[in-house]
């Protein structure tokens, strides 16, 4: 058979081990690390997703070294440990029987311990060792590793690879990269020292050398190192991509795989995990440039979800092989979609961050668009149902999608009515903004999976109780959404407002000048999105600060394109009527103030439509109601929601 992608399919060596394509599961930080800081089954189900996939390897994420000099809850592999061995040993084992290959990434926070301690007062009775002493930006003070503490941590590296191999892992990932400790030594930002292993590149890439070394001489030769290292470290005191060229090179005859990623965790997380406000794969030029110095096969990373994106940058040399983290949350099974060919069905990651806001929020894993994340234990193939029945789900977005994909994949014969004229509810709105795209898109892929899987569609069908009752069917979803929430301010009907979810319909009517009324997230993000097209914006919002519906690690990064997008801000402003001119608005002191635009975005929120789902109530013995016609949410919770719903029935 021909394969669309076939280098992206096509089997790798490294060293003496055969990877069954280049598509690689990257770190993802494991939520269930027990009190003696191992792995906990849920981390290993999650895992174990990735390799059910289809992907090549799977990465294990930091399993700290040396704890003494690190101190963080994370995850150590040691043998004082009871059950340490083992329960790396089943994780391995959980990868393994499924075709990938083990890795585990041994890592070392250096200066950042404690960056992942969910509770931030933990931090402060921590040591935090860097290569040079200092005080970062927290307050935290550093402590300046001895030569003799560089010699233990060295050795722990190869003590740790040595009994990852001895769990049957088959590569270890070496964390070079993002602002932990190699990459601090490797940095003339954070390395000051004046011994041998400070000063000119040959002295600060020594520490890196020597737990190579150290490792090598552990797992011995033919067992696949990998190690993970910034291209360039992205600010402008820390070394750029030509140092990062000569790092390479100084580093690959201890090395079997270069990974290259970018930037570092605590300046520019927007750019080391590509926002939704950057192009896809922005970070492949710096593993391409490195790759043209190197022998040794290079991995690229950073917002990669596009297998036909993917494919060209192994097709080109560019990488070696393709690594991705968020968009393997997103859909797991995308290595495997794309050897078979159904690269239309893979869900795509939206950028959007709730993976990692939750994890520092709550320490748990979720994924907006996934609902097994985070649920792995509670079983990941959807089974039939003992009783099959005749379900509708009332409402074509991504809830009610999910709810008719699972439904119908158990067994259930499925009708799903929609009263517009095309699937994706809410979703619909976001085609307009190319950094949502991707939004949109999922409405699309949910809709072709649903029609794949038996979903009768019925769209131009809104329901009614007579309707159900007609149909007479034994569950009824109701996924009716939410509609926009438009105030009896005077002129916000006028001509010259457009609600911010018809945007997509009417945005050739929109002049050269803008007032978005309304700054939750989606008044900032077409506010960002008009700004880029060259509009001159004022963004109005009630509240004293915008887009506090925003998650912890969008936010940050949203406000930052509202300021690099020169947007007028007016937090604290209440708007009172809409004229031709402008918005007016009153500020906390009263004072009135003309907001200038000549087209008014109107995006002050939504409103369930509970009459209908009052309405629809009682149409059936089993009915459930989800996502935002129960109450305006998230994508998240429509399709946490619809998924569950359907398993319900
Ligand atoms: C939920 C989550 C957890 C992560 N945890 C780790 C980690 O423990 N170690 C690490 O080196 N990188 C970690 N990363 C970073 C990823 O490995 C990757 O470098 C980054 O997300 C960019 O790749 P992507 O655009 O494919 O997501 C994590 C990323 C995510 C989304």
């Amino acid at each position: 058979m021909q394969r669309k992608y076939p280098n992206l399919c096509k089997p790798i060596k490294i060293g003496n081990v055969n990877f069954r394509n280049r598509m690689f599961s990257a770190p993802m930080g494991g939520t269930d690390i027990t009190a003696d800081c191992t792995i906990g089954r849920a981390s290993t189900a999650f895992y174990e997703l990735r390799a059910k996939g289809g992907a090549a390897s799977v990465t294990v994420s930091e399993c700290v070294v040396h704890p003494e000099t690190e101190g963080s809850h994370m995850y150590h592999l040691d043998l004082q440990t009871v059950g340490s061995l083992s329960s790396f040993t089943y994780t391995a084992d959980a990868i393994r029987r499924h075709g990938a290959i083990a890795s585990v990434e041994l890592s070392h926070s250096g200066q950042f311990a404690g960056t992942y301690l969910t509770d931030r007062d933990k931090k402060r009775g921590l040591a935090q060792w860097g290569p040079s002493a200092g005080v970062r930006p927290d307050g935290l003070e550093v402590k300046e590793l001895t030569e003799e503490m560089i010699a233990e941590i060295v050795a722990a590296y190869g003590n740790c690879a040595g009994l990852a191999k001895r769990a049957g892992f088959e590569m270890v990932m070496v964390h070079g990269g993002h602002g932990w400790l190699i990459n601090q030594f490797l940095s003339s930002y954070f390395n000051h020292r004046t011994d041998k292993y400070g000063g000119c590149l040959g002295n600060r890439v020594r520490f890196a050398q020597e737990v190579l070394d150290s490792i090598r001489k552990a797992v011995g030769v033919g067992f696949p190192i990998e190690f993970r290292m910034s291209g360039s470290e992205l600010f402008e005191e820390g070394y750029n991509l030509d140092e990062g060229v000569e790092i390479a090179k100084l580093l690959e005859s201890r090395v079997d795989l270069l990974h290259i990623s970018a930037g570092t965790y605590q300046r520019g997380f927007g750019i080391t995990h590509p926002s939704m406000f950057i192009p896809h794969g922005c970070n492949v030029y710096l593993a391409a440039e490195i790759k043209k110095h190197v022998i040794v096969p290079v991995a690229t990373i950073g917002g990669l979800n596009d297998p036909a994106q993917m494919e060209e940058i192994i097709a080109t040399g560019k990488a070696d092989i393709v690594e991705m983290a968020r968009a393997l949350l997103a859909d797991h099974e995308l290595p495997r979609k794309v050897m078979m060919n159904r690269n239309e069905d893979i869900i795509k990651c939206l950028r959007c961050f709730t993976c990692m806001a939750e994890r520092a929020v709550t320490s748990t894993r979720r994924c907006t668009v996934n609902p097994l994340i985070g649920r792995e234990l509670d079983g990941t193939v959807v089974t039939l149902a003992s009783h099959p029945c005749k379900v509708l789900v009332a409402g074509g977005g991504p809830g009610g999608l999910e709810a008719a994909i699972t439904a119908a994949k158990r067994g259930h014969k499925v009708i799903l009515c929609e009263k517009s004229d095309q699937l994706g509810g809410i979703l619909k709105g976001e085609q307009a903004i190319p950094f949502k795209y991707e939004m949109y898109e999922l409405g699309v892929t949910l809709g072709n999976l649903a029609e794949a899987v038996g979903v009768e569609i019925r769209l131009n069908t809104p329901v009614t109780k007579e309707y159900v009752e007609k149909e007479n069917v034994d569950a009824l979803i109701i996924a009716v959404g939410s509609e926009p929430l438009v105030p009896n301010i005077p002129g916000l009907k006028g001509d010259n407002v457009i609600v911010v979810n018809n945007y997509y319909l009417e945005k050739d009517k929109v002049s050269d000048q803008v007032v978005v009324l309304g700054g939750g997230l989606a008044g900032c993000e077409a506010a960002i999105h008009l700004a880029q097209e060259g509009k001159d914006v004022h963004l109005v919002e009630m509240k004293t600060e915008l887009a506090s519906d925003a998650n912890i690690r969008h936010r940050p990064i949203l406000l930052n394109e509202i300021e690099k997008n020169k947007i007028h801000v007016y937090t604290g402003y209440k708007g009172l009527r809409v004229t031709e001119k402008g918005v007016v608005c009153v500020d906390t002191a009263g004072e009135e103030h003309l907001i200038p635009g000549t087209t008014v975005i109107c995006a002050l929120g939504q409103r369930a439509r509970r009459d209908m789902v009052e309405n629809l109530i009682d149409c059936a013995l089993y009915v459930a109601q989800i996502g935002d016609c129960v109450s305006p949410s998230t994508i998240t919770t429509a399709i946490y929601q619809g998924y569950h719903a359907a398993l319900d029935i």
